[in-house]
């Protein structure tokens, strides 16, 4: 596997230019409403990469390292909840920077592929177009926090609010739902509308699945999109292809 990865990097470094501090990793993230099954899909796809020989780091938000996940306690307790959507996208924003600084960039420039369960996506819909943070605030936080790591590919997994809500409640099998889990239909709605519309405003980027399908032909259409967008296999042969 060593050799493997050495090989990708020097490969790489010939085939693409050096952007933001990047060599040859690509950034993918999944995205959608509460049950739409974006931490399963991401776990299948980063499987699927790896069986290719690539080296992925599997990552979600809020968390994703040792101080974005006490930030992520601090947030799906609800703790933050009385401070505000404000209080709260700042938060949001003070997890991704460290997740990205620990993480994800350090991942990247190895040469690693980052499969991460929401991104800054979810701060635009969640606290932006449905907490009605002031967009230009929604705007200032990501340009601090993320600057121009933006991922190459996001998937937004879609389905009805009442399907997503119905698995939700399923996985946690009796436990009291989160901060988010706990709002109202409509709350879910408007999720699901900001989803489609930054979908449709970012096309050369977002994928829309429809995520109602089992799990399996969901993962098969994620990873069609992956080849045809990103092409992993093709890479990973043209890559192994300049072995001396
Ligand atoms: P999590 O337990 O990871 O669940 P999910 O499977 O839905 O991802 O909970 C993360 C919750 O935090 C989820 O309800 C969405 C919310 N969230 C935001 O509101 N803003 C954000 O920027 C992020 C990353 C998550």
């Amino acid at each position: 596997m060593g050799d493997a990865v050495s090989t990708r990097r020097s490969a790489a470094a010939l085939a693409e230019p050096v952007q933001a501090g990047r060599t040859s990793g690509r950034f993918i993230t999944f995205e959608g409403g509460e049950g739409t099954g974006k931490s399963t899909q991401a776990a299948s796809l980063a499987r699927r990469l790896e069986s290719l020989g690539i080296g992925v780091l599997l990552t979600r938000e809020p968390g994703g390292s040792p101080g974005a996940e006490i930030i992520r306690h601090v947030l799906l307790s609800g703790a933050a909840k009385p401070f505000g959507p404000e209080a709260e996208a700042m938060l949001f924003a003070a997890a991704r920077e460290d997740h990205i600084k620990c993480a994800i960039k350090p991942a990247l420039e190895a040469g690693q592929w980052v499969v991460c369960d929401r991104f800054a996506d979810s701060t635009r819909v969640y606290q932006g177009a449905v907490g009605a943070v002031d967009p230009r605030l929604i705007k200032a936080l990501e340009r601090v926090s993320v600057g121009d790591l933006k991922p190459d590919l996001t998937f937004i997994l879609d389905v009805p609010v009442k399907t997503g809500l119905t698995r939700a409640a399923g996985r946690r099998r009796g436990s009291q739902p989160d901060r988010f889990e706990a709002e109202q239909l409509e709350f879910h709605e408007k999720l699901r509308r900001a989803y489609l519309a930054l979908a449709e405003a970012e096309p050369e980027r977002c994928v829309v699945i429809d995520a109602r399908a089992s799990k399996k032909e969901v993962a098969e259409r994620v990873w069609n999109a992956v080849n045809a967008r990103l092409e992993p296999a093709n890479d990973r042969v043209a890559r192994t292809a300049v072995v001396p």
